[in-house]
C-alpha cells in the first residue's frame, strides 16, 4: 500500500530513493519523505503531494547522502499533512523509520509511551514502533528492533536507520511485503522489486519477522530467534520496459493492450491444443486431491473474486465439480466449512493482499490445503501457499486490474479443461475448447481494434451519474468487473447485475439518464436478454450493448453495439471484458481523471 526504498552503497542515494518512490506512486501516494544520514546526522525533507514535489525541494537544496531511506504513504491513521508522513522520528532525533502496513495494539502502546512522558508528533499507528525502537535501543540497532516488535501486534514492512550507526539500515517485515536486493557495492531494501528494478535484478524475500541489516560492506540476514540464516538470491525475470509506458498515455491503456501477449504467456507451455488438454506444472502433482476434496472454494478480493466466481461457474459447468467462491475478508470470520478434506485457491494479482493472506491463514489454521493463483512470483501468498500456478502477466502498474484479471481467467480455463477431461469431458470437446482458447489472442486483437470506436461511445457517456451493468451466466461476474473499473477509475456509480434480476428492483431507476450496458451474446440465453434491453428502452434507458460479431438484430433496440468475436461459453468472459475495460478508461480520460492513480485506491491492500 505504502512504498518504501532505501539505499546504502557508494553512489549518492537520493536520486536512488527518488526514482524508487516514483516508480512506487502506483501504490500510495497522498504524501512522501526521505530520511537522509550524513556527518551531522540524519536530515529530514517530507511533502504532501507528489514524489515530484520532493524531488524539486531536494534540488533545490542539493543534498547528497549515501544512506537514505524514502516513502510514499496511503493513510490510514490520520490524514495526509506534514507530521503524519513519513519516514517518522523519535524523539532525540536519532532513528528514522518508514513503515508499511498497520499496527492493531498502537493505541494501547501509545498510552504506554506517553505515560513514560514520550511526546508524539503525528496521529499514525507508525510513530509508536519509532517510540519502542527508542526505548528498547542500547547500541545495537537490530536487537532494538526486535525488541521493540515483540510488542506489536499488527503487519508491518519497516525500514529504519539510527544517527549512531550512520552506515546501517535494518528491515523487517510481517504480513507486509518487503525485498532486500544487491547490486555492485551497493544494497536496496524496497516494498515492490519495481522500485529498484533499475538498479539490481538480484534480490532476497525476507520471511516473517526476519531481519535484514544493509551496510555498505553488504547484506546480513537473521532469523526470528536472531540466528544468522542464508537467504537464497532470486532472480528477477522482467525487463524495465515492462514496468514503463512504452509509448502509451497511461499504464492502464499500455496493460489493456497488452492482452493478447499475456493470455498467450498464461497459455505458454500449458494447453495442450493437440490433446484437447492442459497441463499446469505447479499443482499437476495435486490435481488429485483437488478432484477428491470435499470442498473447494476460491477466495479472493475485488478483481481478482471476480475471477474467482468465473472459475466456480466454469468448474461446476464443465468439470462438474461443485465449489464456493468467498470474499477473503469474509473467510477469516464466518468460521467456514473447511477442514483437512477441503482445497482453497487464493486469487491474487499482487500476492499482498492482507485479507486474501488472512484467508489463507484460516484454512491453513483448519488443516485446508491451500493453492495460489497469483501473478507476482516471490510475493507473500506464492510463498504462504503450499502450490500453485503463476499467471504471468508480468508488472501490472495500472492500480485499476485489468491484464491480471484475464490472465487468472486463462490460468482458471485451463485448470477447468484439465480438470474437466479427467471428468469425462470428451475428447471432440476438449480439442473445440483448446482451439478457442489457442484463438484467444488473435480474438483479442480484433476487439482492441475497436478503442477509437470505443472512445467515441464514452464521450457520448462521460457525464452520467450512474451505470448499470448487465450479464447473465460467466457474463454476470463480467458485468460486476465492468462497473467496477468503471466505479475506480471514473467514479462514476455502477452496478453489476444479473440481467433478469434487473425487473425485481433496478429496473425502478432507468430513465433517460441511466446508461446500461448489456453482455447480450448469442448464446441460450441471448433471447431473453434481449428482452431486457426492450425493458430498458421502454423506460427510456440508454443503451450499450455487446454482441456477437455478425448480430444486426440488436442493432434494433440498443442505441449503441460493441461487437466480439463469437465465442464459447469457456472464453466468452475474457473476450467480454475487454470492450468494458476500454469504455470505463476512455471514460475516466474524458472526465480528466488520473487514471493510473485513482483517488483513495492503492494498488495491492496490505492492510485488513
Ligand atoms: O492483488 P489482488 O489481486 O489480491 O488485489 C485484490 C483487489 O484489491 C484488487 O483486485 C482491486 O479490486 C483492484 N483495484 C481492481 O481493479
Amino acid at each position: 500500500m505504502c512504498g518504501i526504498v532505501g539505499y546504502v552503497g557508494q553512489n549518492n542515494a537520493v536520486p536512488v530513493v527518488i526514482q524508487g518512490l516514483q516508480r512506487l506512486e502506483y501504490r500510495g501516494y497522498d504524501s512522501c519523505g526521505i530520511a537522509m544520514m550524513n556527518s551531522e546526522g540524519l536530515n529530514l525533507e517530507k511533502v504532501t503531494g507528489k514524489v515530484m514535489e520532493l524531488q524539486g525541494l531536494l534540488a533545490q537544496k542539493k543534498n547528497s547522502t549515501s544512506l537514505a531511506i524514502g516513502h510514499t504513504r496511503w493513510a490510514t491513521h490520520g490524514p495526509p499533512t506534514f507530521d503524519n508522513a513519513h519516514p517518522h522520528v523519535s524523539q532525540d532525533g536519532k532513528i528514522a523509520l518508514v513503515h508499511n502496513g498497520i499496527i492493531e495494539n498502537y493505541k494501547v502502546l501509545r498510552d504506554e509511551l506517553e505515560n513514560d512522558g514520550y511526546q508524539f508528533r503525528s496521529e499514525t499507528d507508525t510513530e509508536v514502533i519509532v517510540g519502542l525502537i527508542s526505548k528498547c535501543y542500547h547500541g545495537n540497532l537490530e536487537h532494538a528492533v526486535r525488541e521493540a516488535l515483540s510488542y506489536v501486534v499488527g503487519a508491518y514492512g519497516l525500514a529504519i536507520v539510527h544517527a549512531d550507526e550512520p552506515e546501517k539500515i535494518v528491515c523487517t517485515r510481517k504480513g507486509a511485503p518487503l525485498i532486500l536486493a544487491m547490486g555492485e557495492n551497493e544494497y536496496f531494501v524496497a516494498s515492490d522489486v519495481a522500485a529498484i528494478l533499475h538498479y539490481s535484478k538480484d534480490v532476497i524475500y525476507l520471511d516473517n519477522e526476519e531481519i535484514g541489516v544493509l551496510t555498505p560492506e553488504g547484506i546480513e540476514t537473521y532469523s526470528v530467534a536472531d540466528e544468522p540464516v542464508v537467504k537464497k538470491i532470486h532472480k528477477i525475470t522482467f525487463n524495465l520496459e515492462e514496468i514503463e509506458k512504452g509509448g502509451y498515455e497511461h499504464f492502464m491503456l499500455k496493460e489493456i493492450f497488452s492482452q493478447p501477449q499475456t493470455i498467450y504467456d498464461a497459455m505458454r507451455g500449458r494447453l495442450l491444443p493437440e490433446e484437447g488438454n492442459a497441463h499446469l506444472g505447479g499443482i499437476e502433482h495435486m490435481i488429485g486431491s483437488i478432484l477428491h476434496a470435499d470442498q473447494r472454494y476460491f477466495t479472493a478480493c475485488g478483481t481478482s473474486w471476480h475471477a474467482g466466481l468465473i472459475g466456480e461457474m466454469m468448474f461446476e459447468q464443465f468439470a462438474r465439480l461443485p465449489c464456493e467462491v468467498e470474499y477473503a475478508s469474509e473467510f477469516r470470520y464466518r468460521e467456514p466449512l473447511v477442514d483437512a478434506k477441503s482445497i482453497v485457491f487464493a486469487i491474487s494479482q499482487s500476492g499482498e493482499t492482507a485479507d486474501t493472506l488472512a484467508a489463507i491463514q484460516e484454512a491453513k489454521n483448519r488443516d485446508a490445503t491451500v493453492l495460489g493463483i497469483c501473478n507476482v512470483v516471490g510475493s507473500s501468498i506464492a510463498r504462504e501457499t503450499e502450490a500453485g500456478v503463476y499467471v504471468h502477466a508480468g508488472p501490472e502498474i495500472g492500480v485499476a486490474s485489468t491484464k491480471a484479471f484475464t490472465s487468472q481467467v486463462t490460468v482458471l480455463s485451463l485448470l477447468t479443461l484439465k480438470l474437466a477431461r479427467l471428468m469425462g469431458m470428451s475428447e471432440s470437446d476438449g480439442l473445440e475448447i483448446a482451439d478457442a482458447m489457442q484463438r484467444l489472442p488473435e480474438n483479442v486483437e480484433w476487439v482492441l481494434k475497436q478503442a477509437d470506436q470505443i472512445a467515441e461511445i464514452a464521450k457520448l457517456y462521460a457525464d452520467a451519474s450512474n451505470f448499470l451493468y448487465l450479464g447473465r451466466g460467466v457474463n454476470f461476474p463480467v458485468a460486476l468487473e465492468g462497473a467496477l473499473k468503471l466505479k475506480e477509475i471514473s467514479y462514476i456509480h455502477a452496478e453489476g447485475y444479473p440481467a433478469a434480476e434487473m425487473k425485481h428492483g433496478p429496473i425502478a431507476l432507468i430513465d433517460k439518464s441511466m446508461p446500461i450496458v448489456a453482455i447480450a451474446p448469442q448464446d441460450k440465453t441471448y433471447d431473453k436478454i434481449l428482452s431486457n434491453i426492450e425493458e430498458v428502452k421502454a423506460r427510456h434507458g440508454r443503451v450499450i450493448a455487446l454482441a456477437t460479431r455478425g448480430d444486426e438484430r440488436i442493432k434494433d433496440i440498443a442505441d449503441h453495439v460493441l461487437y466480439v468475436p463469437p465465442a464459447l461459453s469457456f472464453t466468452a468472459p475474457i473476450l467480454n471484458v475487454i470492450p468494458l475495460q476500454l469504455l470505463s478508461y476512455y471514460v475516466a480520460v474524458e472526465r480528466g481523471c488520473n487514471v493510473d492513480q485513482p483517488r483513495n485506491l492503492a494498488k495491492s491492500v496490505t492492510v485488513e
